[in-house]
Protein backbone atom coordinates (compact mmCIF):
# COMPACT_ATOMS: atom_id res chain seq x y z
CA UNK A 1 0.00 0.00 0.00
CA UNK A 2 1.39 3.77 -0.94
CA UNK A 3 1.76 6.01 2.22
CA UNK A 4 -0.07 9.17 1.91
CA UNK A 5 1.86 11.78 3.87
CA UNK A 6 -0.71 14.40 4.97
CA UNK A 7 1.38 15.94 7.87
CA UNK A 8 4.52 17.10 6.10
CA UNK A 9 4.56 20.25 4.49
CA UNK A 10 6.87 21.18 1.20
CA UNK A 11 8.16 24.91 1.83
CA UNK A 12 9.89 25.16 -1.30
CA UNK A 13 6.79 24.75 -3.14
CA UNK A 14 5.09 27.90 -4.71
CA UNK A 15 1.53 26.95 -3.60
CA UNK A 16 -0.72 28.24 -1.49
CA UNK A 17 -2.35 25.14 -0.14
CA UNK A 18 -5.13 25.88 2.21
CA UNK A 19 -5.39 22.39 2.81
CA UNK A 20 -2.41 22.13 5.41
CA UNK A 21 -4.02 22.28 8.54
CA UNK A 22 -1.10 23.00 10.64
CA UNK A 23 -0.14 26.95 11.85
CA UNK A 24 2.21 28.68 9.96
CA UNK A 25 5.97 28.44 9.88
CA UNK A 26 5.92 31.71 10.91
CA UNK A 27 3.86 31.29 14.07
CA UNK A 28 5.89 28.53 15.70
CA UNK A 29 7.01 29.36 19.54
CA UNK A 30 10.80 29.04 18.96
CA UNK A 31 11.93 31.50 21.67
CA UNK A 32 9.16 30.35 24.18
CA UNK A 33 10.96 26.86 23.70
CA UNK A 34 13.99 27.67 24.19
CA UNK A 35 13.66 30.06 27.05
CA UNK A 36 11.53 27.63 28.81
CA UNK A 37 14.40 24.44 27.68
CA UNK A 38 16.87 26.84 29.45
CA UNK A 39 15.09 27.67 32.85
CA UNK A 40 14.20 23.73 32.89
CA UNK A 41 17.61 22.77 32.50
CA UNK A 42 18.77 25.54 35.15
CA UNK A 43 16.73 23.60 37.24
CA UNK A 44 19.37 21.26 37.50
CA UNK A 45 18.31 17.47 38.32
CA UNK A 46 18.76 14.33 36.29
CA UNK A 47 15.05 13.93 36.60
CA UNK A 48 14.59 15.64 33.19
CA UNK A 49 16.67 12.70 30.88
CA UNK A 50 15.88 9.70 33.07
CA UNK A 51 12.49 7.58 32.60
CA UNK A 52 9.08 9.42 33.44
CA UNK A 53 6.21 8.42 35.73
CA UNK A 54 3.68 6.37 34.05
CA UNK A 55 0.82 8.89 34.01
CA UNK A 56 3.23 11.58 33.13
CA UNK A 57 5.06 13.90 35.48
CA UNK A 58 3.02 15.32 38.56
CA UNK A 59 4.57 18.80 37.94
CA UNK A 60 3.62 18.89 34.79
CA UNK A 61 0.02 17.68 34.99
CA UNK A 62 -0.70 20.18 38.09
CA UNK A 63 0.83 22.63 35.69
CA UNK A 64 -1.63 21.51 33.07
CA UNK A 65 -4.58 20.99 35.37
CA UNK A 66 -4.28 24.70 36.76
CA UNK A 67 -4.17 25.82 33.21
CA UNK A 68 -7.14 23.72 32.24
CA UNK A 69 -9.01 24.67 34.71
CA UNK A 70 -8.59 28.17 34.05
CA UNK A 71 -9.70 28.26 30.21
CA UNK A 72 -12.51 25.48 30.64
CA UNK A 73 -14.07 27.21 33.67
CA UNK A 74 -14.46 24.24 35.05
CA UNK A 75 -12.28 22.03 37.66
CA UNK A 76 -9.78 19.87 36.41
CA UNK A 77 -7.52 17.30 38.97
CA UNK A 78 -3.64 16.08 37.78
CA UNK A 79 -5.64 13.15 39.17
CA UNK A 80 -8.04 13.17 35.85
CA UNK A 81 -4.67 13.40 33.72
CA UNK A 82 -2.92 11.01 31.73
CA UNK A 83 0.23 12.66 29.45
CA UNK A 84 -0.18 11.59 25.76
CA UNK A 85 2.59 11.86 22.57
CA UNK A 86 -0.63 14.12 21.29
CA UNK A 87 -4.26 13.65 20.59
CA UNK A 88 -3.48 11.22 17.61
CA UNK A 89 -1.39 8.83 19.81
CA UNK A 90 -4.30 9.19 22.71
CA UNK A 91 -6.98 7.96 20.17
CA UNK A 92 -5.09 5.14 19.43
CA UNK A 93 -4.20 4.31 23.05
CA UNK A 94 -7.88 4.29 23.90
CA UNK A 95 -8.74 2.41 20.81
CA UNK A 96 -5.78 -0.30 22.56
CA UNK A 97 -7.30 -0.59 25.75
CA UNK A 98 -11.02 -0.79 24.82
CA UNK A 99 -11.79 -2.30 21.83
CA UNK A 100 -10.75 -4.96 19.70
CA UNK A 101 -11.25 -5.51 15.78
CA UNK A 102 -14.84 -5.41 14.62
CA UNK A 103 -16.06 -3.11 17.83
CA UNK A 104 -18.47 -0.86 16.70
CA UNK A 105 -17.72 2.71 16.92
CA UNK A 106 -19.71 5.63 15.87
CA UNK A 107 -18.17 9.19 14.25
CA UNK A 108 -19.81 11.89 12.98
CA UNK A 109 -20.15 12.45 9.25
CA UNK A 110 -18.45 14.37 7.81
CA UNK A 111 -15.18 13.62 10.58
CA UNK A 112 -11.56 14.65 11.37
CA UNK A 113 -10.08 11.62 8.09
CA UNK A 114 -7.35 10.70 10.28
CA UNK A 115 -9.06 10.15 12.97
CA UNK A 116 -10.86 7.82 10.87
CA UNK A 117 -8.10 6.20 9.74
CA UNK A 118 -6.88 5.36 13.21
CA UNK A 119 -9.88 3.82 13.82
CA UNK A 120 -10.57 1.90 10.46
CA UNK A 121 -7.00 1.20 9.19
CA UNK A 122 -5.26 0.80 12.65
CA UNK A 123 -7.51 -0.55 14.92
CA UNK A 124 -10.32 -2.43 11.99
CA UNK A 125 -12.74 -1.13 13.86
CA UNK A 126 -16.51 -1.09 12.29
CA UNK A 127 -16.85 2.78 12.20
CA UNK A 128 -20.63 3.60 11.79
CA UNK A 129 -21.29 7.74 11.10
CA UNK A 130 -24.17 10.05 11.88
CA UNK A 131 -25.09 13.27 10.56
CA UNK A 132 -24.11 16.34 12.07
CA UNK A 133 -25.49 19.72 11.77
CA UNK A 134 -25.13 23.35 12.95
CA UNK A 135 -25.67 22.38 16.92
CA UNK A 136 -23.10 19.24 16.20
CA UNK A 137 -24.10 15.52 16.31
CA UNK A 138 -27.65 14.87 15.80
CA UNK A 139 -29.37 13.09 18.50
CA UNK A 140 -32.34 11.67 16.97
CA UNK A 141 -30.10 10.33 14.74
CA UNK A 142 -28.22 8.56 17.21
CA UNK A 143 -31.18 7.37 19.31
CA UNK A 144 -31.94 5.74 16.11
CA UNK A 145 -28.51 3.98 15.02
CA UNK A 146 -29.08 2.67 19.51
CA UNK A 147 -31.65 0.88 18.20
CA UNK A 148 -30.06 -1.74 16.65
CA UNK A 149 -26.05 -1.23 17.58
CA UNK A 150 -23.97 -0.66 20.70
CA UNK A 151 -21.05 0.71 19.71
CA UNK A 152 -17.85 0.80 22.22
CA UNK A 153 -17.64 4.26 21.93
CA UNK A 154 -18.78 7.52 20.03
CA UNK A 155 -16.03 9.83 18.82
CA UNK A 156 -16.80 13.11 18.79
CA UNK A 157 -15.55 16.36 17.33
CA UNK A 158 -17.59 18.59 20.02
CA UNK A 159 -16.35 21.91 19.37
CA UNK A 160 -15.50 23.89 16.19
CA UNK A 161 -15.51 20.82 15.19
CA UNK A 162 -12.62 19.28 11.89
CA UNK A 163 -13.95 20.30 9.41
CA UNK A 164 -17.13 21.70 9.47
CA UNK A 165 -16.46 24.41 12.60
CA UNK A 166 -20.10 23.17 14.07
CA UNK A 167 -20.18 23.44 18.03
CA UNK A 168 -22.22 20.51 19.61
CA UNK A 169 -25.30 22.60 21.80
CA UNK A 170 -25.17 22.64 25.83
CA UNK A 171 -28.62 20.24 25.01
CA UNK A 172 -27.15 17.76 22.94
CA UNK A 173 -24.18 17.43 25.17
CA UNK A 174 -26.40 16.68 28.06
CA UNK A 175 -28.83 14.59 26.29
CA UNK A 176 -25.12 12.78 24.55
CA UNK A 177 -24.21 12.31 28.35
CA UNK A 178 -27.55 10.96 29.57
CA UNK A 179 -27.29 8.38 26.25
CA UNK A 180 -24.04 7.21 26.72
CA UNK A 181 -24.72 6.31 30.45
CA UNK A 182 -28.46 4.31 29.34
CA UNK A 183 -26.71 2.74 26.57
CA UNK A 184 -23.65 2.26 28.39
CA UNK A 185 -21.06 3.40 25.83
CA UNK A 186 -17.91 5.64 26.29
CA UNK A 187 -17.69 9.13 24.79
CA UNK A 188 -14.46 9.86 23.05
CA UNK A 189 -14.09 13.41 22.95
CA UNK A 190 -11.53 15.16 20.72
CA UNK A 191 -11.52 18.56 21.93
CA UNK A 192 -8.32 19.84 20.21
CA UNK A 193 -9.79 23.14 19.21
CA UNK A 194 -11.50 23.90 22.33
CA UNK A 195 -9.51 26.89 23.44
CA UNK A 196 -8.91 28.08 19.90
CA UNK A 197 -12.54 30.29 20.08
CA UNK A 198 -12.61 33.70 18.55
CA UNK A 199 -15.83 34.82 19.42
CA UNK A 200 -19.04 33.81 22.26
CA UNK A 201 -17.32 31.45 24.41
CA UNK A 202 -18.22 27.53 23.24
CA UNK A 203 -20.50 25.13 25.84
CA UNK A 204 -18.16 23.98 28.96
CA UNK A 205 -16.23 21.22 26.77
CA UNK A 206 -17.36 17.57 26.86
CA UNK A 207 -14.40 17.16 29.90
CA UNK A 208 -16.21 18.38 32.40
CA UNK A 209 -18.59 15.20 32.18
CA UNK A 210 -15.79 12.91 33.26
CA UNK A 211 -16.72 12.79 36.91
CA UNK A 212 -19.71 10.79 35.39
CA UNK A 213 -17.14 7.72 34.65
CA UNK A 214 -17.82 6.93 30.92
CA UNK A 215 -15.98 10.33 29.40
CA UNK A 216 -12.48 10.44 27.98
CA UNK A 217 -11.86 13.84 26.71
CA UNK A 218 -8.52 14.41 24.52
CA UNK A 219 -6.35 17.33 24.38
CA UNK A 220 -3.23 18.87 22.65
CA UNK A 221 -0.61 21.40 22.68
CA UNK A 222 -0.82 20.88 18.43
CA UNK A 223 -3.01 23.63 18.34
CA UNK A 224 -2.20 25.84 21.39
CA UNK A 225 2.03 25.60 21.14
CA UNK A 226 3.36 23.45 18.75
CA UNK A 227 2.29 19.99 16.76
CA UNK A 228 5.97 18.94 16.66
CA UNK A 229 6.45 18.79 20.76
CA UNK A 230 3.67 15.66 20.22
CA UNK A 231 2.53 16.48 23.30
CA UNK A 232 -1.21 16.29 24.43
CA UNK A 233 -3.20 14.35 27.19
CA UNK A 234 -6.75 12.41 27.93
CA UNK A 235 -8.91 13.55 30.76
CA UNK A 236 -11.11 10.97 32.75
CA UNK A 237 -11.90 9.55 35.62
CA UNK A 238 -9.46 8.43 37.76
CA UNK A 239 -10.28 4.67 37.16
CA UNK A 240 -9.98 4.83 33.60
CA UNK A 241 -7.40 6.52 33.90
CA UNK A 242 -5.97 3.35 35.94
CA UNK A 243 -6.45 1.64 32.45
CA UNK A 244 -4.31 3.56 30.87
CA UNK A 245 -1.41 3.64 33.77
CA UNK A 246 -1.37 -0.02 34.34
CA UNK A 247 -0.87 -0.98 30.33
CA UNK A 248 2.48 -2.65 29.72
CA UNK A 249 3.67 0.43 26.92
CA UNK A 250 4.12 2.88 30.07
CA UNK A 251 5.23 -0.21 32.41
CA UNK A 252 8.27 -0.38 29.71
CA UNK A 253 8.51 2.85 28.24
CA UNK A 254 7.60 4.98 31.33
CA UNK A 255 5.58 8.37 30.42
CA UNK A 256 4.79 9.19 27.09
CA UNK A 257 6.28 12.27 26.77
CA UNK A 258 8.82 12.88 29.83
CA UNK A 259 11.15 15.00 28.19
CA UNK A 260 8.82 17.55 26.50
CA UNK A 261 6.36 17.41 29.25
CA UNK A 262 8.61 18.92 31.67
CA UNK A 263 9.62 21.64 29.42
CA UNK A 264 6.51 23.07 28.50
CA UNK A 265 4.91 22.95 32.30
CA UNK A 266 8.10 25.95 32.64
CA UNK A 267 5.43 27.18 29.39
CA UNK A 268 2.28 27.11 31.59
CA UNK A 269 4.01 27.72 34.91
CA UNK A 270 5.25 31.19 33.89
CA UNK A 271 1.89 32.21 32.30
CA UNK A 272 3.62 32.00 28.63
CA UNK A 273 1.59 29.22 27.49
CA UNK A 274 -1.90 32.02 28.11
CA UNK A 275 -0.12 34.96 26.50
CA UNK A 276 0.80 32.57 23.20
CA UNK A 277 -2.60 31.44 23.45
CA UNK A 278 -4.34 35.24 23.24
CA UNK A 279 -1.92 36.59 20.60
CA UNK A 280 -3.28 32.83 18.61
CA UNK A 281 -6.41 33.91 18.98
CA UNK A 282 -5.64 37.18 17.61
CA UNK A 283 -4.21 36.70 14.59
CA UNK A 284 -6.32 33.89 13.37
CA UNK A 285 -9.08 35.74 13.63
CA UNK A 286 -7.63 38.42 11.69
CA UNK A 287 -7.08 35.58 9.35
CA UNK A 288 -10.46 34.68 8.91
CA UNK A 289 -11.78 38.38 8.55
CA UNK A 290 -9.69 38.48 5.68
CA UNK A 291 -10.49 34.87 3.80
CA UNK A 292 -14.07 35.85 4.80
CA UNK A 293 -13.61 38.53 2.70
CA UNK A 294 -11.75 37.56 0.12
CA UNK A 295 -14.70 34.48 -0.71
CA UNK A 296 -17.29 36.84 -0.59
CA UNK A 297 -15.64 39.07 -3.42
CA UNK A 298 -14.12 36.71 -5.68
CA UNK A 299 -16.39 34.00 -5.14
CA UNK A 300 -19.66 35.27 -3.03
CA UNK A 301 -22.45 33.70 -5.32
CA UNK A 302 -20.60 30.29 -5.94
CA UNK A 303 -20.04 29.18 -2.41
CA UNK A 304 -21.96 28.39 0.79
CA UNK A 305 -20.46 28.93 4.14
CA UNK A 306 -20.65 30.19 7.82
CA UNK A 307 -18.38 31.65 9.77
CA UNK A 308 -15.80 29.98 11.55
CA UNK A 309 -16.62 30.96 15.52
CA UNK A 310 -13.21 28.86 16.33
CA UNK A 311 -10.53 26.40 15.55
CA UNK A 312 -8.91 26.34 11.70
CA UNK A 313 -11.14 25.59 9.16
CA UNK A 314 -14.17 26.96 6.49
CA UNK A 315 -16.21 24.18 5.46
CA UNK A 316 -17.23 25.37 1.90
CA UNK A 317 -20.18 24.29 -0.10
CA UNK A 318 -19.69 24.62 -3.23
CA UNK A 319 -23.29 25.64 -5.63
CA UNK A 320 -22.20 24.86 -9.16
CA UNK A 321 -22.69 21.61 -8.94
CA UNK A 322 -18.71 20.80 -9.97
CA UNK A 323 -17.16 17.82 -8.07
CA UNK A 324 -14.39 19.32 -5.72
CA UNK A 325 -12.16 16.47 -6.21
CA UNK A 326 -12.34 16.91 -9.71
CA UNK A 327 -11.31 20.62 -9.03
CA UNK A 328 -8.46 19.95 -7.20
CA UNK A 329 -6.23 18.83 -9.90
CA UNK A 330 -7.10 22.37 -11.34
CA UNK A 331 -6.73 24.13 -8.17
CA UNK A 332 -3.05 22.72 -8.00
CA UNK A 333 -2.37 23.73 -11.27
CA UNK A 334 -3.24 27.15 -10.30
CA UNK A 335 -1.08 27.23 -7.72
CA UNK A 336 -3.55 26.84 -4.68
CA UNK A 337 -5.10 23.60 -3.01
CA UNK A 338 -7.54 22.68 -0.37
CA UNK A 339 -8.93 18.99 1.10
CA UNK A 340 -11.72 17.85 -0.71
CA UNK A 341 -15.31 17.04 1.06
CA UNK A 342 -15.10 13.47 0.59
CA UNK A 343 -11.80 12.88 2.26
CA UNK A 344 -13.81 13.58 5.41
CA UNK A 345 -16.83 11.24 4.54
CA UNK A 346 -17.31 7.45 5.90
CA UNK A 347 -19.63 7.14 2.81
CA UNK A 348 -17.82 8.61 -0.20
CA UNK A 349 -20.21 11.39 -0.07
CA UNK A 350 -19.90 15.33 0.26
CA UNK A 351 -18.61 15.76 -3.35
CA UNK A 352 -19.72 19.46 -3.72
CA UNK A 353 -17.96 20.48 -0.17
CA UNK A 354 -14.07 21.19 0.54
CA UNK A 355 -12.46 22.48 3.40
CA UNK A 356 -9.71 25.38 3.86
CA UNK A 357 -7.48 26.06 6.30
CA UNK A 358 -6.66 29.97 7.28
CA UNK A 359 -4.38 28.62 9.87
CA UNK A 360 -1.01 27.89 7.82
CA UNK A 361 -0.77 31.56 5.95
CA UNK A 362 -0.60 34.85 6.63
CA UNK A 363 -2.83 37.11 5.43
CA UNK A 364 -1.49 38.23 1.62
CA UNK A 365 -1.22 34.87 0.83
CA UNK A 366 -4.63 34.17 1.78
CA UNK A 367 -5.88 37.10 -0.74
CA UNK A 368 -3.73 35.81 -3.15
CA UNK A 369 -4.84 32.04 -2.52
CA UNK A 370 -8.68 32.85 -3.08
CA UNK A 371 -7.95 34.97 -6.05
CA UNK A 372 -6.51 31.80 -7.88
CA UNK A 373 -9.10 29.52 -6.23
CA UNK A 374 -11.75 31.72 -7.78
CA UNK A 375 -9.88 31.35 -11.22
CA UNK A 376 -11.08 27.64 -11.56
CA UNK A 377 -14.09 27.34 -9.31
C1 LIG B 1 -9.75 16.85 15.38
C2 LIG B 1 -8.29 16.59 15.45
N1 LIG B 1 -7.82 15.68 16.31
C3 LIG B 1 -6.51 15.40 16.40
C4 LIG B 1 -5.59 16.04 15.61
C5 LIG B 1 -4.14 15.68 15.72
O1 LIG B 1 -3.69 16.07 17.00
P1 LIG B 1 -2.21 15.72 17.49
O2 LIG B 1 -1.25 16.52 16.70
O3 LIG B 1 -2.23 16.13 18.94
O4 LIG B 1 -2.00 14.26 17.34
C6 LIG B 1 -6.03 16.99 14.69
C7 LIG B 1 -5.06 17.68 13.81
O5 LIG B 1 -5.39 18.21 12.78
C8 LIG B 1 -7.41 17.28 14.62
O6 LIG B 1 -7.88 18.17 13.74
Amino acid sequence: MTTVRTTQVDRSADRIDFGIGQPGFDLLPHDIMANAAAVRFAEGDNDLLNYGYEQGDGRFRAALADFLTKHYAAPVSAQQLMVTAGASQALDLICTQFTRPGDTVFVEEPSYFLALRILKEDHKLNVVSLPIDENGLRIDALEAALKSQRPVFVYTIPTFQNPTGYTLSQERREQLVALSQDHNFMIVADEVYHLLGYGEAPPAPLASFVDQGNVLSVGSFSKILAPGLRLGWIQASPELVERFVLCGLVDSGGGLNHFTSNIVRVVLERGWQDHYLAELRDIYSRRIDVMQAALTRHLGDRLRFRTPQGGYFFWIELLTGADTVDLLSQAQAAGVGFVPGTRFSSQDSLHRHFRLSFAHFPEDAIEEGIARLATVM
